[in-house]
């Protein structure tokens, strides 16, 4: 590791990354980059591993959630807002029922970067590079927009800034208080036409809380009821732009990827002998790798060497992401595999990207119980191996989409194309992720209540 610096990455095969026209522009970018400040310090990257490191014990959950892709037309503070406010509520909901902390992550403030299954995208004979991002190209299907140009990463830092500024004043700043959320809840529970069904759960919520109220434990004099921790996080694709914000910890003298508390190396790009591995196993922040159909259990381990060779908890997160049809037929070996192995990981679950499909007017969607059904083999594959199924990564919005189709709100496939926004992967709307936390509470519940039974002899 003592050889390794932020750019040890360029002499590793890369993929999934533009080829600029104008390096000139691009160095000047990039070095302008590296002038700019931080975006988050070293040490709340340590708190969020700390937080990650009970996860990987069984003391806490993980929910991470946001944009697939964030956007620079979407850049508003109804949608940051909006965003956070969901994940709040989910967030209580999950509390609630596994009696644990919840670690909130946005895939929020630098989620731009997007890996695509080709370099090229047609339409109607025209043969076009694809959109990768707005931090690379823009989306319109135009010869000048899709030049990656290098200013928008200059663009996307500031838009990030700006995000966490409002992220940080949100987490703090008296919005995210428990009461507020929990008056969300009720509303969720009253508007979404879901009757009796989570209005048990929600009750009992609101009885803790007058207990707690009765006791003198409130609000005005109780940090933790004031506001609460936020992390942001996104897949570190644009490996110049990730280097450009890599900086030495003047406390520990370690090297910090200062764009996020958390990065992950996606589906596509996690070779054990590629860039981004590389470049991940240099920072000292928490870090992830996706895990899908195509990982072999070898590869498991050496990528676990590479990315967390001390076995430290709470350093890496493995987010599976087979699909419903899929995951009882890959997960169980792996999970076997690396418990035999004594190697420490949160175990996540993205329920989201083994389940695309294209609807039948042609847009990409996903079915919510497809969604649902892959979370809850997530948790039975879990339970069968004796692994704890420790945290949740979606794709939302805290926007009402029609992008997903199903859940209370009944999006149909003819529906889609009414409010369907997203720059990328199909979202789960606010009505949507919410229902899910209510619909995952029991499982969570049930996880948590067997892990605290004593050994049957
Ligand atoms: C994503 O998380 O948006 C993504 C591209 O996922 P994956 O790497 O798992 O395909
Ligand atoms: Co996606």
């Amino acid at each position: 590791m003592s050889n390794w610096k932020p750019d040890s990455w360029k002499n590793r095969p890369v993929i999934q990354v533009p080829s600029y026209p104008d390096q000139k522009a691009l160095e000047a970018a990039e070095s302008e980059l590296a002038h700019y400040p931080p975006l988050v310090f070293a040490g709340e990257a340590r708190n969020l591993k700390s937080q990650l490191a009970e996860v990987a014990e069984g003391r806490a959950f993980l929910l991470q959630g946001g944009d697939c892709a964030e956007s620079f037309r979407e850049f508003h503070p109804d949608n940051i807002r909006d965003t956070f406010r969901v994940l709040l509520q989910m967030a209580v909901v999950l509390t609630f029922a596994a009696s644990c902390p919840v670690v909130k992550v946005g895939r929020l403030a630098g989620q731009f970067a997007k890996p695509r299954s080709s370099d090229t995208e047609t339409v109607d004979g025209v043969e076009l590079p694809s959109y990768r991002g707005d931090i690379i190209n823009g989306m319109a299907f135009t010869p000048e927009a899709r030049i990656p140009d290098p200013q928008r990463m200059i663009k996307a830092y500031n838009q990030s800034a700006a995000t966490l500024n409002l992220l940080r004043a949100f987490a703090q700043g008296g919005y995210a208080n428990l009461l507020s959320v929990h008056r969300w809840n009720l509303d969720f529970v009253e508007k979404s036409g879901t009757g009796e069904k989570y209005k048990a759960l929600a009750d009992r919520i609101g009885e803790s809380l007058a207990f707690m109220e009765a006791c003198g434990v409130n609000a005005g004099d109780t940090r933790a009821l004031q506001g609460t921790d936020f992390y942001t996080s996104h897949e570190a694709l644009l490996l110049g732009y990730e280097q450009a914000l890599t900086r030495v910890d003047s406390t520990s003298g370690e090297w910090y990827d200062t764009s996020a508390h958390m990065l992950w190396v996606g589906d596509r790009t996690r070779q054990t002998d590629g860039a981004h591995l590389e470049f991940l196993s240099g920072i000292s922040n928490p870090i992830a790798s996706k895990v899908g159909p195509t990982t072999d259990p070898d590869d498991l381990i050496r990528l676990i060497d590479l990315l967390n060779p001390k076995n430290e908890p709470g350093r890496l997160t493995l987010i599976s992401r087979f699909g419903a049809d899929k995951v009882e037929d890959y997960l169980p070996t792996l999970l076997r595999r690396v418990k035999q192995e004594g190697r420490s990981v949160v175990w996540s679950c993205d329920p989201m990207h083994g389940n695309t499909v294209k609807a039948a007017g042609g847009l990409k969607t996903r079915p919510f119980d497809q969604v649902l059904r892959e979370v809850k083999q997530v948790f039975a594959c879990h339970k069968a191996e004796g692994t704890y199924a420790g945290g949740i990564h979606l794709e939302l919005t805290g926007q009402d989409v029609t992008e997903c189709t199903g859940g209370s709100s009944a999006v149909t496939e003819d529906s889609l194309s009414s409010r369907y926004h997203t720059h990328c992967d199909p979202r789960l709307n606010a009505t949507q992720s919410i229902e899910l936390a209510f619909l995952l509470a029991e499982s969570l519940k049930e996880e948590r209540d067997a892990m605290a039974a004593p050994a049957s002899v």
